[in-house]
């Protein structure tokens, strides 16, 4: 199970601060579970833990194996709450190098033209053995219509209709039950088809076909990283004690007056998942003037580029850990004749025990920088303990936006970046 300490933040906040805040978070989680708050209609991604769809976690569990086993490159093609999630998932638990299985690319996440000729060029290139590509398109938007997607989408299927006779069924399209213009072409061309729940917005929407699909096209057991989910979503409706307490917490320092959340990991493969943690919470609580600045850092990296702001610059920034607790696979640091580069002092060490000495160096640091740290850790990194901390991360969103008297679940501020790109384009 995930467990979630804020030990470390709780005595930067006065007792009768916290516990104000705390009777929020408490009203929060009441509003989410009855339903109303604003914004209650998009409580699906809840619905769905409470109430497993079985058969169709089997039905993705057979074309992500189907697509497996005869797919050279898979490309997911969304943005925001669309790719994220998978992303997030997909880099937390499968290897850095040697992947087995297709190559999982992305595209339709920005309109960057380099890229997406060159991502054109790389698919239309023959194998090794001069044979095409067998290419794979899962296009995932909940609109249908979100233009970056739709431009990378319209290169992918015109690629595809150029390379393959049998063109549509290479593409998987994932989008709403009904509307938008991606279902017009569903029922024109006959795209395979799965649906996102109306009531799941695109940020809450990973354990729905959207991150589902691609998760197990990288070969994840989806139904251990779903059930994962639903134990947790069991636990916290008995006891959410962690989770309402970092809620409060996070309100309590926000109204202290920090800005800024670095989401620190120390685990390069937790990256992405510091991506999705972002978009979650800076889509759901960044409104009306509120929120916290959700912002990512992979440590020791980033101790070398944002480190020194960190320590000593303005201080209004806290800091939330992802920690894994005990390490997938290991290595560790031989003694060498004549330690010339007089590393020995580490010899028979892990690089795991220090990356911890790292961690705890740089707890120590930042704490004296003045810096609230809370850390969220997983005992192992596996597909239980993400689909537990996937929910971990939208409950505490629900709560903790809540408690800011916030509207989690819309945002109108992209819509508007939208309107005035749309006008500028001439739509
Ligand atoms: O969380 C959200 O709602 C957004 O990030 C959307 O996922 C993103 O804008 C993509 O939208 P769509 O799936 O409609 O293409």
């Amino acid at each position: 199970m995930i467990t979630c300490d804020i030990g470390f933040a709780r005595k930067f906040i006065k007792d009768e601060e916290y516990l104000k805040a705390r009777h929020k978070a408490d009203l929060a989680f009441e509003q989410l579970k009855s339903k109303t708050g604003p914004g209650s209609e998009w409580l699906g991604w809840r619905d769905i833990l409470a109430d497993p769809n079985d058969a169709e976690l089997e039905q993705l569990t057979s074309l992500g194996e189907e697509i497996r086993a005869k797919a050279d490159v898979f490309v997911v093609c969304g943005i925001g709450g669309s790719y994220l999630g998978a992303k997030a998932v997909i880099d937390a638990l499968t290897p850095h190098f040697n992947k087995k299985g297709p190559e999982i690319l992305y595209a339709g996440h920005h309109i960057g033209g380099k890229y997406l000729k060159e991502l054109l060029a790389y698919l239309k290139e023959p194998k090794a053995d001069g044979s095409q590509k067998n290419i794979y398109v899962n296009v995932i938007s909940k609109s249908g219509s979100t233009l970056e997607t739709a431009l990378a989408f319209r290169l992918l299927r015109e690629l595809l209709e150029e390379m393959y006779e049998d063109a549509a069924e290479h593409i998987i399209c994932t989008t709403s039950k009904e509307g938008g213009i991606l279902n017009k072409l569903i029922d024109q061309k006959g795209y395979r088809k799965f649906v996102i729940p109306n009531d799941v917005g695109g940020r809450f929407s990973v354990l729905t076909p959207v991150g589902l699909l691609p998760i197990s096209v990288a070969g994840i057991d989806i139904k251990t990283l779903f059930y994962g989910a639903v134990s947790a979503y069991n636990e916290f409706e008995e006891n959410a004690e962690d989770i309402l307490e970092y809620a409060a917490l996070r309100n309590a320092i926000h109204e202290s007056g920090k800005t800024i959340d670095v989401f620190a990991t120390f685990e390069p493969e937790l990256t992405s998942l510091g991506g999705w943690i972002q978009q979650l919470l800076g889509e759901s609580e960044g409104k009306e003037g509120k929120g916290i600045f959700p912002t990512v850092a992979t440590f020791s990296t980033d101790l070398h580029s944002l480190g020194q702001f960190i320590q000593q610059g303005q201080r209004s920034l806290m800091e939330t850990m992802i920690i894994v607790e005990k390490p997938f696979s290991d290595l560790k640091v031989n003694k060498l004749d004549g330690n010339d580069d007089e590393l020995n002092y580490l010899a028979g060490k892990s690089f795991h025990e220090i990356n911890m000495k790292a961690r705890e160096g740089t707890t120590e640091a930042h704490l004296e920088g003045n810096v609230p740290i809370v850390r969220i850790a997983m005992s192992v990194l596996n597909a239980e303990h993400i689909g537990q901390l996937i929910y971990f991360f939208e409950l505490l969103t629900g709560i903790f936006v809540y408690s800011l008297g916030v509207n989690p679940f819309n945002q109108p501020g992209v819509e508007d970046y939208k309107k005035a790109m749309y006008r500028l384009l001439g739509k």
